[in-house]
Protein backbone atom coordinates (compact mmCIF):
# COMPACT_ATOMS: atom_id res chain seq x y z
CA UNK A 1 0.00 0.00 0.00
CA UNK A 2 1.42 3.24 -1.55
CA UNK A 3 0.24 6.56 0.91
CA UNK A 4 -0.15 9.74 -0.76
CA UNK A 5 0.11 7.88 -4.29
CA UNK A 6 -0.35 9.97 -6.84
CA UNK A 7 -2.81 9.72 -9.77
CA UNK A 8 -3.90 12.31 -13.09
CA UNK A 9 -7.52 12.97 -13.70
CA UNK A 10 -8.85 15.00 -16.94
CA UNK A 11 -12.71 15.54 -17.53
CA UNK A 12 -12.59 15.81 -21.11
CA UNK A 13 -14.53 17.92 -23.07
CA UNK A 14 -17.58 15.58 -23.52
CA UNK A 15 -18.04 16.11 -19.51
CA UNK A 16 -17.00 20.15 -19.55
CA UNK A 17 -19.62 20.38 -21.98
CA UNK A 18 -22.19 18.02 -19.95
CA UNK A 19 -21.69 20.85 -17.04
CA UNK A 20 -19.88 17.43 -15.29
CA UNK A 21 -17.27 19.09 -13.77
CA UNK A 22 -19.10 19.45 -10.32
CA UNK A 23 -20.26 15.47 -10.59
CA UNK A 24 -16.32 14.77 -10.88
CA UNK A 25 -15.00 16.78 -8.58
CA UNK A 26 -17.62 15.87 -5.99
CA UNK A 27 -17.02 12.20 -6.32
CA UNK A 28 -12.91 12.29 -6.04
CA UNK A 29 -13.82 14.44 -2.64
CA UNK A 30 -16.50 12.49 -1.35
CA UNK A 31 -14.11 9.45 -2.18
CA UNK A 32 -11.55 11.08 0.07
CA UNK A 33 -8.99 11.65 -2.56
CA UNK A 34 -6.88 14.89 -2.07
CA UNK A 35 -7.34 17.60 -4.97
CA UNK A 36 -3.31 19.19 -4.92
CA UNK A 37 -3.78 20.81 -8.46
CA UNK A 38 -5.94 21.71 -11.05
CA UNK A 39 -6.89 24.15 -14.21
CA UNK A 40 -9.06 24.56 -17.12
CA UNK A 41 -7.12 24.57 -20.63
CA UNK A 42 -7.91 23.38 -24.05
CA UNK A 43 -5.54 21.12 -25.32
CA UNK A 44 -3.20 21.46 -28.53
CA UNK A 45 -2.76 18.72 -30.79
CA UNK A 46 0.94 18.54 -29.34
CA UNK A 47 -0.30 18.24 -25.72
CA UNK A 48 -2.76 15.63 -27.03
CA UNK A 49 -0.32 13.60 -28.96
CA UNK A 50 1.99 13.63 -26.24
CA UNK A 51 -0.59 12.46 -23.29
CA UNK A 52 -2.34 9.92 -25.49
CA UNK A 53 1.23 8.62 -26.96
CA UNK A 54 1.09 5.20 -25.82
CA UNK A 55 -2.20 4.68 -28.39
CA UNK A 56 -0.17 5.92 -31.73
CA UNK A 57 -0.88 3.79 -34.58
CA UNK A 58 -4.43 2.29 -32.92
CA UNK A 59 -7.64 2.53 -35.73
CA UNK A 60 -9.45 5.11 -32.84
CA UNK A 61 -6.70 7.55 -31.85
CA UNK A 62 -6.80 10.26 -34.93
CA UNK A 63 -10.51 10.27 -33.55
CA UNK A 64 -9.47 10.27 -29.39
CA UNK A 65 -6.75 13.03 -30.40
CA UNK A 66 -9.39 14.97 -32.39
CA UNK A 67 -11.93 14.82 -29.57
CA UNK A 68 -9.63 15.42 -26.73
CA UNK A 69 -8.51 18.72 -28.33
CA UNK A 70 -11.70 19.93 -29.60
CA UNK A 71 -12.69 21.38 -26.51
CA UNK A 72 -12.02 22.84 -22.85
CA UNK A 73 -10.71 19.89 -19.94
CA UNK A 74 -10.26 20.24 -16.71
CA UNK A 75 -6.79 18.86 -15.35
CA UNK A 76 -6.30 17.40 -11.71
CA UNK A 77 -3.79 15.72 -10.03
CA UNK A 78 -4.98 14.04 -6.98
CA UNK A 79 -3.60 12.39 -4.17
CA UNK A 80 -4.13 9.64 -1.46
CA UNK A 81 -4.06 6.18 -0.81
CA UNK A 82 -4.07 3.95 -3.65
CA UNK A 83 -5.01 6.79 -5.80
CA UNK A 84 -4.06 5.23 -9.27
CA UNK A 85 -6.88 2.32 -8.54
CA UNK A 86 -9.02 4.47 -6.22
CA UNK A 87 -9.65 6.66 -9.22
CA UNK A 88 -9.76 4.22 -12.35
CA UNK A 89 -12.82 2.41 -9.83
CA UNK A 90 -14.21 5.55 -9.22
CA UNK A 91 -14.22 6.69 -13.29
CA UNK A 92 -14.80 2.97 -13.77
CA UNK A 93 -14.91 0.62 -17.20
CA UNK A 94 -13.51 2.13 -20.21
CA UNK A 95 -16.84 1.73 -22.45
CA UNK A 96 -19.39 3.37 -20.18
CA UNK A 97 -21.31 -0.11 -21.34
CA UNK A 98 -19.14 -2.09 -19.50
CA UNK A 99 -18.99 0.33 -17.07
CA UNK A 100 -20.75 -0.18 -13.43
CA UNK A 101 -23.78 1.94 -12.37
CA UNK A 102 -22.07 4.50 -9.52
CA UNK A 103 -18.98 4.78 -11.68
CA UNK A 104 -18.50 8.11 -13.43
CA UNK A 105 -18.86 6.45 -16.99
CA UNK A 106 -21.53 4.06 -15.78
CA UNK A 107 -23.87 6.71 -14.57
CA UNK A 108 -23.02 9.62 -17.78
CA UNK A 109 -21.53 7.85 -20.66
CA UNK A 110 -23.20 5.99 -23.55
CA UNK A 111 -20.10 5.44 -26.19
CA UNK A 112 -16.73 4.25 -25.59
CA UNK A 113 -15.41 7.80 -27.69
CA UNK A 114 -17.28 9.62 -24.68
CA UNK A 115 -16.68 8.63 -21.43
CA UNK A 116 -16.45 12.06 -19.53
CA UNK A 117 -13.04 11.28 -17.61
CA UNK A 118 -9.45 10.10 -17.73
CA UNK A 119 -7.17 8.22 -15.14
CA UNK A 120 -4.26 7.57 -15.41
CA UNK A 121 -3.64 3.60 -15.34
CA UNK A 122 -0.39 3.93 -13.11
CA UNK A 123 1.97 5.75 -10.39
CA UNK A 124 4.56 6.53 -13.54
CA UNK A 125 2.11 7.34 -16.68
CA UNK A 126 0.56 9.40 -13.97
CA UNK A 127 3.57 11.27 -13.38
CA UNK A 128 4.43 11.84 -17.26
CA UNK A 129 0.67 12.82 -17.68
CA UNK A 130 0.82 15.35 -15.06
CA UNK A 131 3.85 16.70 -16.35
CA UNK A 132 2.51 18.18 -19.58
CA UNK A 133 -0.02 20.05 -17.41
CA UNK A 134 1.70 21.47 -14.55
CA UNK A 135 5.22 22.43 -12.88
CA UNK A 136 6.12 20.14 -9.67
CA UNK A 137 5.77 24.00 -7.76
CA UNK A 138 2.58 24.37 -9.33
CA UNK A 139 1.35 20.96 -6.81
CA UNK A 140 0.08 22.23 -3.62
CA UNK A 141 1.27 20.49 -0.50
CA UNK A 142 -1.52 20.45 2.10
CA UNK A 143 -3.51 18.22 4.21
CA UNK A 144 -7.31 17.69 4.81
CA UNK A 145 -8.92 18.22 7.90
CA UNK A 146 -10.27 14.87 8.16
CA UNK A 147 -7.88 12.69 6.77
CA UNK A 148 -7.37 11.24 10.49
CA UNK A 149 -11.30 9.97 9.58
CA UNK A 150 -10.77 9.15 6.26
CA UNK A 151 -7.50 6.97 7.04
CA UNK A 152 -7.17 4.16 9.67
P1 LIG B 1 -8.36 6.95 -20.46
O1 LIG B 1 -6.91 6.73 -20.83
O2 LIG B 1 -9.04 8.00 -21.30
O3 LIG B 1 -8.53 7.18 -18.98
O4 LIG B 1 -9.19 5.63 -20.73
P2 LIG B 1 -8.78 4.15 -20.38
O5 LIG B 1 -7.44 4.09 -19.75
O6 LIG B 1 -9.93 3.55 -19.64
O7 LIG B 1 -8.73 3.52 -21.83
P3 LIG B 1 -7.53 3.54 -22.88
O8 LIG B 1 -7.37 2.16 -23.38
O9 LIG B 1 -6.33 4.25 -22.33
O10 LIG B 1 -8.14 4.41 -24.06
C1 LIG B 1 -8.04 5.81 -24.08
C2 LIG B 1 -9.33 6.39 -24.59
O11 LIG B 1 -9.47 6.10 -25.96
C3 LIG B 1 -10.82 5.91 -26.28
N1 LIG B 1 -10.97 4.59 -26.90
N2 LIG B 1 -11.73 4.37 -27.93
N3 LIG B 1 -13.07 3.15 -30.10
C4 LIG B 1 -12.32 2.41 -29.31
O12 LIG B 1 -12.20 1.22 -29.44
C5 LIG B 1 -11.63 3.07 -28.21
N4 LIG B 1 -10.82 2.48 -27.35
C6 LIG B 1 -10.40 3.46 -26.51
C7 LIG B 1 -11.62 5.99 -25.01
O13 LIG B 1 -12.23 7.27 -24.93
C8 LIG B 1 -10.59 5.82 -23.94
O14 LIG B 1 -10.96 6.50 -22.77
MG1 LIG C 1 -5.74 5.06 -20.53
Amino acid sequence: MIINERTFVMVKPDGVKRRLIGEVISRIEKAGLRIVAMKMLQLTRAMAEKHYAVHKGKPFYDGLIKFISSGPVVAMVVEGENAVKRMRKIAGATNPMDAEVGTIRGDFGMVIGRNIVHAADSPENAKIEYSIYFKETELVKHKMIDEEWIYE
